[in-house]
């Protein structure tokens, strides 16, 4: 199999490097890839979703995986689909469970899945109303796409009828804040689930869980994301067989039933109250840094897999009896600003230890971090504080200028 990769991030290397591993896969593109797919297979600096068509058409890709929300959003699926090209993700039309939070709420609140009581407006009026019959503490979101960061927890109604105001004025998120959710404040605990889906079938991947601020215990500003474990041994199997009955299931059928039918990773945002699952969010994709401590659990091929999905066509799948986590190193300004490029140098990558390259850019044949989340290092092992020790041992023999990492990821599950 020839297979496309669409995206730039150690989520994308993530499941290039799974593929690599796969006999029956033959060439990997990424387009456009970083500095370090460039090792795993061919990056491409093609941008436009027709000329990807164009080259997956010419070059005889059996499929195409995209990683990224923004793609999805922008249509990408439906252009490969009227040339009837294997694409893994949802059309546009079935990506808004992601792109709209308004249209997700709506959406769940029609099936009877439970979510946060919620009000979509664009009413200051009536949200101030709304927000009045609300417990102390009230969350605000912008309707639209935010990259993670158009979510505001209040402390008190003031604050709540400030920041709303501030986003529908369109200062803080654009476009996407044009409308805005409001929702009761749920007290629980955050997990997440990936389903993959064809449409009507789904499979369940192993639960994972990030660790989205930037500092230990988790302080600081949020961020996408600093560092992931899976399986969490805090779902249940009675938890998640109760999330596939009542979130994944319906999902499915209503989305079908829409005209809509979702083909993809449904990740689905979870708290968990009083041992009740309630929907905060869906994603339409892989999580980023959840993929790439789910890539090392698969056993058998991914590449098969996701090309059962793309083909409506999808078996069931085998996991490996291990456990994975994973420590993003950022850069130096991260999540404010980006940094000057800084060589990184890797003394060792020890056994069952690998990286994840994501921020990183080439200079005569040396790897640079250049900002955002620049690598993960992954360890796998028997336990997850095996897992857990290793990929530490791997970020120790890590160094670049103003790199910086969590030392306390997976410590809910080691509680
Ligand atoms: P979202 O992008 O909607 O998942 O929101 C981002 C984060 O905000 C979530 O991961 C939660 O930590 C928090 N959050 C969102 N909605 C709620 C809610 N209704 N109650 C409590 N926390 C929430
Ligand atoms: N890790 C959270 C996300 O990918 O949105």
């Amino acid at each position: 199999m020839n297979i496309l990769i669409v995206g730039n991030g150690a989520r994308e290397y993530a499941i290039g490097r799974k593929l690599r591993e796969e006999n029956i896969v033959n060439k990997i593109f990424f387009a456009p890839g970083n500095a370090a797919t460039s090792n795993l297979g061919e990056n491409l600096d093609i941008e436009k979703h027709e000329d990807l068509a164009e080259f997956v058409k010419r070059y005889d890709v059996d499929l195409t995986i995209v990683g990224p929300e923004a793609p999805l959003s922008d249509g990408i699926v439906d252009v490969f689909e009227k040339y009837n090209l294997a694409i893994f993700g949802p059309s546009k039309a079935a990506a808004r469970l992601e792109g709209s939070k308004a249209f997700m709420k709506d959406f769940l609140k029609k099936q009877g899945i439970k979510t946060a009581r919620y009000l979509n407006s664009n009413n200051l009026e009536e949200i101030s109303k709304f927000i009045d019959s609300l417990g102390q503490i009230v969350v605000v979101k912008a309707d639209g796409l935010c990259a993670g960061k158009g979510v505001i927890i209040a402390q008190n109604h003031d604050e709540a009828k400030e920041a709303a105001k501030e986003m529908l004025s369109g200062t803080s998120f654009g476009e996407a804040g044009k409308t805005v959710v409001i929702e009761e404040f749920l007290d629980g605990f955050e997990l997440s689930l990936f389903a993959i889906c064809d449409g009507e079938n789904f499979v369940t991947l192993p639960v994972a869980q990030d660790h989205k601020r930037l500092l230990d215990d988790d302080k600081g500003p949020n961020t996408g994301g600093m560092g992931a474990y899976a399986p969490s041994p805090l779902a249940s199997k009675e938890l998640i067989k109760k999330v596939e009955k009542d979130v994944v299931e319906p999902t499915l059928k209503g989305m079908k039933k829409d005209g809509n039918p979702f083909c993809g990773v449904l990740f689905v945002g979870l708290m968990v109250v009083d041992n009740e699952p309630y929907v905060l969010e869906f994603n339409v994709r892989f999580g980023d840094p959840e993929c790439e401590v789910i890539m090392p659990l698969i056993d058998g091929n991914l590449s098969q897999m996701l090309y059962n999905a793309a083909t409506k066509k999808l078996e069931n799948i085998n996991l490996k009896d291990k456990f994975a986590v994973g420590v993003v190193i950022s850069s130096k300004n991260y999540p404010y600003k980006s940094s000057e490029p800084a060589l990184i140098k890797v003394k060792e990558v020890p056994a069952d230890t690998h990286i994840c390259y994501g921020g990183v850019s080439q200079k005569n044949g040396e790897i640079y971090a250049t900002g955002g989340r620049v690598l993960v290092c992954v360890g796998v092992g028997d336990s997850i504080k095996e897992a857990r020790d290793k990929a530490y041992e791997l970020c120790k023999n890590i160094e670049f200028d103003g790199m910086h990492y969590r030392k306390d990821i997976a410590y809910q599950a080691l509680r």
